[in-house]
Formats: structure tokens, C-alpha cells, sequence
């Protein structure tokens, strides 16, 4: 007997069922990632990094932002996002998963009722179980579902007050939320919308400011934009109200018991947002890339999600196991994805058209799935 027996029937169990992961290098052309525009490694990136060292820009904050931790850097950041995003303010988390615990765990409140999509993202949900508030899914981008929950939970004595929340892209789907209609529900009802643009930041919406840029300002939406895909670096700004965001810097336990992001990060977003509010041309590349990749879908019978994000289904563990190594074995990085990030029979390849590849790996790797797929 040994103290890990149990981890290690957990793990045997797990390979005997084919679903034990294991941390692999990087290799093969990129259609894996989230850094759609191309940013993580670019020298835009590296530039802005070594310059905010040079300007003795520390990259520890030494302690939580309530404490000692509440560098300038947060606050420049965070004033100019509110601006680029149209809010009244914004809070920077260390990530969006935290972000999104934030969100749901501080924001509703006992008596209240969160409606989320049925897709909606792994971290709302962690968010939604460690908070108060009664949580209910509606069907996929089905808005009418959602004011029908809305209305029968009023109807049922429900009192308190109603969050709708949605991704604006889906990040399996890579289909749009019914952000006007799931807006106009809200405003009906006197509920809030939470507005998760992680993979839509930097690149859709008027100068890639979000699918939810015309709506962020008013005081009934919460949006998230995510900072580790398309702006290259981490983290993740929370655009809302003033008092909401106040709310998060005084309840969200992730914010107040953690240590502060790097400020050094901080800094080299500041210059990411002023480069994609100034220079459209990494936004329109990639969008170049999803026509490209729209008209080859197409032509082998799928249809385009007109976004960056491409799934190809393919159901059954097995089967999408055996397709992604074999587009892997071909120098494509293309991931399968399974239960439960997404629902079980609904496994898939996950393409993921970012500027990272040369510009002939895009119809190269349609070529390596229709082989694969034949
Ligand atoms: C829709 C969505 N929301 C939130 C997150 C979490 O963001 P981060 O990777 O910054 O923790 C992700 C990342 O996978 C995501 O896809």
C-alpha cells in the first residue's frame, strides 16, 4: 500500500478508458493555438517587453492588489481598456478562468438566477458553482429558450435579479451568440448580460473591439476579453459599471486573496491595445485567412463558421483520436476534442486558423484532412 495508490488507480483507470492526458512539446504547424493574430512571439510582443524593462518595469507585483500590489501599471491599463472597450471601467485579472470565477461568484447574488448558455465556457461554470445564485442552461443560442426560463422562474416567485450569460464566440463552435436579441431580452427584463469575448477580442467587432462593442457601455452588460489569445499576452480585463467592478475588487476571492498579475504584462498589453486600436492589418490578415478557409471548407462539404474557429465532427473518440494523429504525423497541429469539453457524440477536430502558419499551410492542411478523412 502506498499513499498514492489511489492517484495511481485514478490515472490506470483513466489510460484503460483512453482518456489519460499527457503534456506534449509543441510541434507542427500551428492550428492549435488561440494566438490568432499571431502575437505571442511576434517582436511587436518582444519589443514591448524589453522596453517596459528598461523602464524599470518590475515583472513580480510583490502582493495582492489590495495590499502592496496595486502597481500603476494596473491602473493605466485598466483606465485605457474601460476607453478602448467603451465601459465605465475595467478590472485585470491573472487569467480569464479567474476572470470568470470572479464574475459569476461575486456578481449574482443569492436570490438570483443565472441563465447560461448550454455551451457556455468551463470557467463560467466553476464560477457559477461557487456562487450563491440558483444557475440554469438554455439551448445552444436559443434566446427565446432563455427569455421563457427567465420568464417561468419570475413567474415562480423569483425575485431577485437575472444574469443572461453567453460567450459572443463560441470557442468549440466557432459560431456568434444572439447578442441583439439576448440584449433585448435583458433590457425587457431588467437583467444583466455577461458577455464572455475570449475568442472574439482583437479581432470581430468595430476595430476588433469585440462582437459586443456597441452594447459594452451600458450599465446592464459585464463583458470579459480575454488577453492570452488574440492579444498575444495573459491575462483578461473585465469591462462593466464602475460600481460592478467596484463589487469585484471588494467580493471576488480570486482578486483579493491572490497575488497581483505581472505588472511587466500589464505594461506589454498597454502597447497591444494601442497597436490593434491604431494598425487594423494583423485583424484583416486573419480575416483574409477565414475567407480562405471558409471557400475550402466549402468545397469539401462543410459548412463555414465564418469565424477563425473551424470544427470538423467527427464522433467517436476513436475516430478523432486516429484523424488528429495522423494530420499531426503530417506536420499539422490539429487537436481532437472530446467530452467533456464539448458533449459526448459531439467529438471533433478543432481547427484554429491563427497568423502563425506560412500562407500555404492553410490549403495544405485541408489537403492532409481530406486525405485523412477519405
Ligand atoms: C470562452 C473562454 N472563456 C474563458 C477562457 C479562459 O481564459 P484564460 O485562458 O485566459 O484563462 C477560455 C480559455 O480557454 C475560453 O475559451
Amino acid at each position: 500500500m502506498s499513499l498514492l495508490d489511489a492517484h495511481l488507480g485514478l490515472l490506470d483507470s483513466l489510460g484503460q478508458r483512453g482518456r489519460l492526458r499527457r503534456l506534449a512539446p509543441i510541434a507542427g504547424a500551428d492550428f492549435a493555438s488561440n494566438d490568432y493574430l499571431g502575437l505571442a512571439g511576434s517582436a511587436l510582443v518582444r519589443d514591448l517587453t524589453v522596453e517596459a524593462l528598461a523602464r524599470g518595469i518590475p515583472p513580480g507585483a510583490g502582493a495582492a492588489r489590495l495590499l502592496r500590489g496595486s502597481h500603476d501599471s494596473f491602473a493605466m491599463l485598466e483606465s485605457e481598456a474601460a476607453s478602448h472597450f467603451g465601459t465605465g471601467a475595467a478590472l485585470y485579472f491573472g487569467s480569464g478562468y479567474t476572470a470568470n470565477l470572479a464574475i459569476f461568484s461575486a456578481l449574482p447574488q443569492a436570490r438570483d438566477l443565472v441563465l447560461h448558455d448550454a455551451l457556455i465556457h468551463a470557467s463560467s461554470r466553476d464560477g457559477m458553482r461557487l456562487g450563491a445564485a440558483e444557475a440554469r442552461a438554455f439551448g445552444h443560442n436559443d434566446a427565446g429558450a432563455a427569455e421563457a426560463a427567465l420568464i417561468g422562474w419570475r413567474k415562480a416567485g423569483g425575485k431577485g435579479h437575472v444574469w443572461i450569460a453567453t460567450e459572443s464566440l463560441f470557442s468549440m463552435d466557432g459560431d456568434r451568440a444572439p447578442l441583439a436579441d439576448l440584449m433585448a431580452i435583458a433590457d425587457r427584463h431588467d437583467a444583466f448580460l455577461i458577455v464572455d469575448e475570449a475568442h472574439a477580442t482583437g479581432i470581430w467587432g468595430p476595430g476588433g473591439r469585440g462582437l459586443a462593442a456597441d452594447i459594452a457601455g451600458r450599465e446592464n452588460v459585464i463583458s470579459l476579453h480575454t488577453c492570452g489569445k488574440a492579444l498575444g499576452v495573459q491575462g483578461a480585463l473585465v469591462s462593466a459599471a464602475a460600481p460592478l467592478v467596484d463589487t469585484l475588487v471588494n467580493r471576488a476571492r480570486g482578486f483579493i486573496y491572490s497575488t497581483a498579475p505581472s505588472p511587466l504584462l500589464a505594461e506589454v498589453l498597454r502597447g497591444v491595445l494601442a497597436h490593434l486600436a491604431s494598425d487594423p492589418m494583423r485583424r484583416e490578415r486573419l480575416l483574409a485567412r477565414v475567407a480562405q478557409a471558409g471557400e475550402l471548407a466549402r468545397s469539401f462539404g462543410l459548412q463555414p463558421t465564418g469565424s477563425q474557429i473551424q470544427p470538423v465532427l467527427l464522433p467517436g473518440d476513436a475516430n478523432v483520436l486516429r484523424a488528429a494523429e495522423a494530420l499531426q504525423a503530417r506536420g499539422f497541429d490539429i487537436r481532437a476534442i472530446r467530452a467533456p469539453t464539448v458533449p459526448k457524440g459531439e467529438e471533433r477536430l478543432r481547427l484554429s486558423l491563427t497568423l502563425n502558419p506560412e500562407d500555404a499551410a492553410i490549403s495544405a492542411a485541408f489537403a492532409a484532412l481530406k486525405e485523412v478523412l477519405a
